[in-house]
């Protein structure tokens, strides 16, 4: 009976995103952060502008524009850490969300970010670098923004995109929603890590120049995407919510870790899930 029922939710695709009773390809939360320490791990982030400015979350820019300088939303952040800035549509649901780092920051040996990586994703602003992704169509972040019936049955967002240039409108990449198309786009599919997922890399090998390591990587649980993550070849420690994996990690995150890789040292990720389960996420 129990195998019979094994069986049946193991061969039901539709059923694969529904793990421990959670639907994983359902978007109902924002966290940041993978860490062994409880008080830092999965910290859960705010949805709406209300949320964000009860917690402490402040606006970054002057003014109050949805669009600033490249970027889509309005800008939040919270005690000054680059690590996480969050953005809002024009009626204060979450849009997406973004990183930088100072482009004078030191240390950073390997020079980071690298030549070819610079505008596309690392679009410079002022003073820094940043990497934004959002989480609904760019045309809609300050033209209508969402409906709260929207923001209710779509949760964190309706898809995933990439900005990949200085444009938001015309340079924001789709990312495949479904491990399938992932398999079949030039993401390169790497390994499972339970409470992460599984990682998929662009365009990843063994040969590569570092150069062209994107600093972005995707997460499918259940056959969905349901987070994704930044990884920067630098070692940032002004942020409390990035993550420093070592050079003996990153063999559980890539099937074949570039060779280049190999004297990159400690460097920087930030794990972003899009689901209020990240336990529940053993791909
Ligand atoms: C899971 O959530 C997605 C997105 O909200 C929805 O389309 C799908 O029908 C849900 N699946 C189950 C099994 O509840
Ligand atoms: C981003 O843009 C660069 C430069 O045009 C391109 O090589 C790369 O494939 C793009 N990445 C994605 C994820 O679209």
């Amino acid at each position: 009976m129990l195998g019979n029922i094994a069986l049946l939710v193991l061969s039901c695709a539709a059923c694969q995103a529904f793990i421990l009773g959670r639907n994983q390809s359902h978007w109902d939360g924002l966290k940041v952060t993978w860490s062994i320490n409880p008080l830092t791990m999965f910290q859960g982030v705010p949805r709406t502008i209300p949320e964000a400015t009860s917690h402490g979350w402040v606006k970054m820019d002057t003014g109050t524009t949805c669009q600033n300088g490249p970027f889509l939303g309005e800008r939040f952040w919270k005690d000054g850490d680059l690590g996480v800035i969050l953005l809002f549509d024009v009626h204060g649901y979450i849009a997406g969300i973004q990183a930088g780092i100072e482009k004078n920051y030191s240390p950073n040996p390997n020079h980071f970010p690298f030549p070819p990586l610079v505008s596309h994703p690392m679009v410079a602003h002022g003073t820094r670098f940043y990497i934004t992704a959002y989480f609904v169509p760019t045309d809609k972040i300050c033209s209508t923004g969402r409906t709260e019936t929207e923001f209710r049955t779509q949760g964190t967002g309706s898809g995933l995109w990439i900005q990949n240039g200085t444009n938001p409108l015309t340079d924001s990449r789709a990312i495949p929603m479904t491990i399938e198309a992932a398999r079949v786009s030039r993401w390169t599919e790497g390994k499972c890590f339970a409470t992460m997922g599984v990682h998929f890399w662009y365009n990843i090998h063994k040969d590569m120049s570092c150069e062209n390591f994107y600093p972005m990587f995707l997460l499918y649980n259940g056959g969905v995407l349901n987070g994704f993550g930044w990884a920067f070849m630098m070692n940032i420690q002004s942020s409390k919510r990035l993550e420093h994996p070592g050079q003996n990690v990153y063999a559980s995150f890539m099937k074949e870790v570039p060779t280049c890789m190999n004297s990159m040292g400690t460097i920087t990720t930030l794990h972003i899930y899009l689901t209020s389960s990240a336990t529940a996420d053993n791909c």
